[in-house]
């Protein structure tokens, strides 16, 4: 089984090189430099690099299918679209979080806000000043699960980019007499590149079908 690194310079690439040559994964790297039809060497590609690129990519990996692990983050509905496009002729793994413990959190979060549908909400994520998009894929996601309960919901999503900061989500729930503070925070990357060993493990035997973290816990 080989694998391809797309963004392989970026810090995820380099987090995902790492851990894979900590567990002699065979892998090779593919940068912006590089002839992007080398991924055709590759078995399964694993991408972290922004929604344009690797949208670019997409549009050329469904003329010849590889399984392919997508953790970059920021896309419209036009580009899941055809993410899901994919899906139908080879197995797609999508996640905008790795971290086996933030997905834990978002299974509960429908079945703690339903017991909680007269408090107020705030939600915020506060991640590192390189980051591009806004707000992050997590609080979207949180937000959706919100919303899985109540969709008329009306939270904005508080975004702050400050220093160095991996990753943190808080979700605020508030009445007159309290306050509950659930609060996820990445303490480095290295959380993202282990659940990326974990979706290798689940996706390399499947042919098709579009994957989450979800399905993995
Ligand atoms: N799902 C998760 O758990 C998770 C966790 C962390 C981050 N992310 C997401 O992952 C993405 C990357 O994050 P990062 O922090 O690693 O960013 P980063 O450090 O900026 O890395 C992105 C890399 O992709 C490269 N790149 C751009 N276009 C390319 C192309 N056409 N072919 C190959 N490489 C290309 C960039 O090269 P240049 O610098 O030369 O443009 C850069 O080296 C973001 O969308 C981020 O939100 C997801």
């Amino acid at each position: 089984m080989k694998i391809a690194i797309i963004g392989i310079n970026g810090k995820m690439g380099r987090e995902v090189a790492n851990i894979l040559k900590e567990n002699n994964y065979d892998f090779f790297g593919i940068s912006k430099e590089d002839d992007f039809s080398i991924y055709k060497n590759a078995d399964i590609l694993i991408e972290f690099t922004n929604s344009q690129a690797n949208f670019e990519h997409i549009k050329i990996v469904l003329n010849e299918p590889r399984k392919y692990i997508i953790g970059t983050t920021g896309f419209s509905q036009e580009q899941l679209e055809l993410i899901k496009e994919l899906s139908k002729k080879t197995a797609v793994f999508l996640s905008y979080n790795f971290s086996y413990g933030l997905n834990v959190l978002l299974k509960i979060i429908p079945e703690l806000y339903k017991r909680l549908l007269d408090y107020d909400i705030a939600l915020y994520e506060i991640h590192h000043k390189q980051k591009k998009d806004k707000p992050s894929g997590t609080a979207k996601m949180i937000l959706e699960k919100l919303k899985e309960v109540n969709n008329n919901l009306n939270v904005e999503i508080g975004s702050f980019r400050i220093g160095g900061v991996f990753g943190e989500h808080v979700l605020l729930f508030s009445n007159e007499g309290e306050v509950i503070e659930i609060k996820h925070k990445a303490l480095s990357r290295k959380v993202f590149a282990i659940g990326v060993l974990k979706a290798i493990e689940f996706i390399k035997d499947k042919e098709i079908g579009f994957f989450t973290m979800s399905d993995l816990i």
